[in-house]
């Protein structure tokens, strides 16, 4: 787009520096104010249609080029792109204070005796682990009805009857700092024909100045008498891959449909706080992998013939995806961590660029403008199904593929941590139909998982423990 001298002055003399509050007190709030308007014929932007997401793209454009007709000038001419973008990002944070104060109907409906009804489905909230777990990290059941459940620290448990066993013996040792620990546990679909337990975690090791670095490697072994048994590498970065700092690990797990008999895995791996090793195929940052389940790699993965590459990559420009799942037509999706505003849910295809850190819908933690979520000319990205503004800090994401809640059938649920939320979402053919809160303020949610029985399990961190939703009235 054109730019005015102005505004390259502007630039040039560090207000890109100024962070959205500023750039909002500045520009905005004298007709605005925080966003209820009032001032000079200004409209509220405090309502539920104005929050809708369909509208990002228009208030840009609006910011941009000022609106006809009403007082509002443009101002392309004093902002740049990102700081137009960044203060879409604080309407949507004004927003969504309203939507937490109630003044926007949009919130998680609270529970009246106990009963909790949303949209499609009312349930009550049931506990499942309340005692004896630290930083639980994900749930998953056997198929004897004994849930699987790893803590960050990197021990892993089976409960019976709601009560945690003893860690299971002799697990991987983790790097048990910050993000970083033993994270996903995943049961391969033929567990009860051959025992195998898939696990990602943070591997530590010694680089050559004595330091101890950290990648996240996948592995899979069995459970025998409560111990793990059998190990077998499915994945692990080349050595000089891996670094200190404990951001961005990832990690899920979800294996594919079967094919001849045997299945894909496909795990998600953050950028371990390193945006532009998500867009260089020959490091393993940001990426989805998919090998078969025995940890080869098949050959019809996208980047084979790419010098150098990880052979293992199917997707790339991933920041840090907490979530991964396949629908029930076969499709596969993940949610990642954006910075401030912009997590992401993604179908997540063969080969494709999803733009970390090119392009994002956040803003950088301290409010400063970042990026816009569309692609410089020459580029092109995937663009999200549907992305949170402000973030939720998504982690864990199930289908719903049991029968417990029929009207939820084949929809997504997300969990998120600073959001301490559960959102479902329906996706049909790779297009947002609905987005909802069905459940706020139980705790911060790391993994939410759709059970054998079909009852939805949620993990909760600070308080530690799990609970299930149940279907009610
Ligand atoms: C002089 C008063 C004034 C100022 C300053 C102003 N606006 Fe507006 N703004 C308005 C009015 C009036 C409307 C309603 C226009 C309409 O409905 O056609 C509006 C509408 C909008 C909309 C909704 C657009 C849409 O299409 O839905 C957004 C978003 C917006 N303003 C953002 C901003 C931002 C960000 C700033 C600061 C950079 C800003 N405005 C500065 C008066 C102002």
């Amino acid at each position: 787009m054109k730019r005015s001298i102005a505004a390259l002055c502007l630039l040039a003399s560090g207000a890109l520096a100024q962070n959205v509050e500023q750039l909002w007190k500045n520009n905005c709030a004298s007709c605005h104010r925080q966003g209820e308007g009032g001032e000079r014929n200004t409209p509220t932007l405090l309502t539920a249609e104005a929050f809708d997401e369909k509208l990002d793209r228009r208030m840009f454009e609006a910011i941009r080029d000022g609106k006809q007709h009403a007082a509002m000038k443009a101002f392309d001419a004093t902002l740049s792109d990102e700081q137009a973008w960044a203060l879409v990002n604080y309407i949507r944070e004004l927003q969504f204070r309203a939507v937490r104060s109630g003044a926007i109907p949009l919130g998680a409906p609270k529970a009246k005796e106990g009963i909790r009804a949303t949209r499609r489905a009312s349930f009550k909230v049931e506990p499942f682990v309340d005692t004896g777990l630290s930083t639980p990290w994900s749930v998953e059941f056997l198929p004897g009805g004994e849930a699987l459940v790893t803590e960050r620290d990197g021990s892993l448990r089976l409960v019976r009857d709601g009560r945690p066993g003893a860690p299971v013996g002799g697990t991987p040792q983790v790097y048990a700092r910050g993000q970083g620990g033993l994270l996903d546990a995943a049961i391969h679909p033929e567990h009860a024909a051959n025992g195998w337990i898939y696990l990602s975690f943070s591997d530590p090791r010694g680089d050559d100045r004595g330091r101890t670095v950290a990648f996240t490697k996948i592995v899979r072994g069995r459970i025998k008498d409560n111990a793990w048994t059998d190990q077998e590498t499915i994945f692990a970065a080349k050595p000089e891959h891996y670094s200190g700092g404990d951001l961005h690990f990832g990690c899920r797990i979800a294996f594919g449909p079967r094919v001849d008999g045997r299945r894909h895995v496909f795990f998600a791996i953050g950028e371990r706080g390193r945006g532009e090793f998500a867009q260089d195929l020959t490091r393993p940052q940001g990426k989805v992998f998919r090998t078969w389940d025995d940890g080869s790699i098949p050959d019809d993965n996208p980047f084979l013939d790419t010098p150098d590459a990880y052979r293992q990559i199917w997707s790339f420009g991933h920041r840090n995806p907490q979530g991964l799942v396949f629908d029930l037509k076969g499709d596969l999706y993940d949610t990642e961590h954006a910075p401030r505003g912009g997590d992401e849910l993604n179908r997540v295809v063969r080969g494709a660029n999803y733009g970390w850190p090119v392009v994002s819908f956040g803003i950088n933690y301290g409010g400063t403008p970042f990026k816009t979520p569309w692609a410089s000319e020459g580029k092109s990205f995937i663009m999200p199904v549907t992305r949170w503004m402000p973030s939720i800090a998504a982690c864990g994401l199930t289908l719903v593929d049991g029968n417990a809640f029929p009207d939820w059938k084949g929809d997504m649920l997300a969990g998120g941590l600073a959001g301490s939320c559960v959102h479902r979402v329906r996706v049909r053919d790779g297009v947002l139909v609905e987005r909802e809160e069905i459940l706020h303020g139980m705790g911060r949610v790391r993994d939410v998982v759709c059970g054998p029985d079909g009852l939805i399990y949620v993990v909760l961190n600070d308080p530690d423990r799990i609970v299930r939703l149940v279907p009610a009235g």
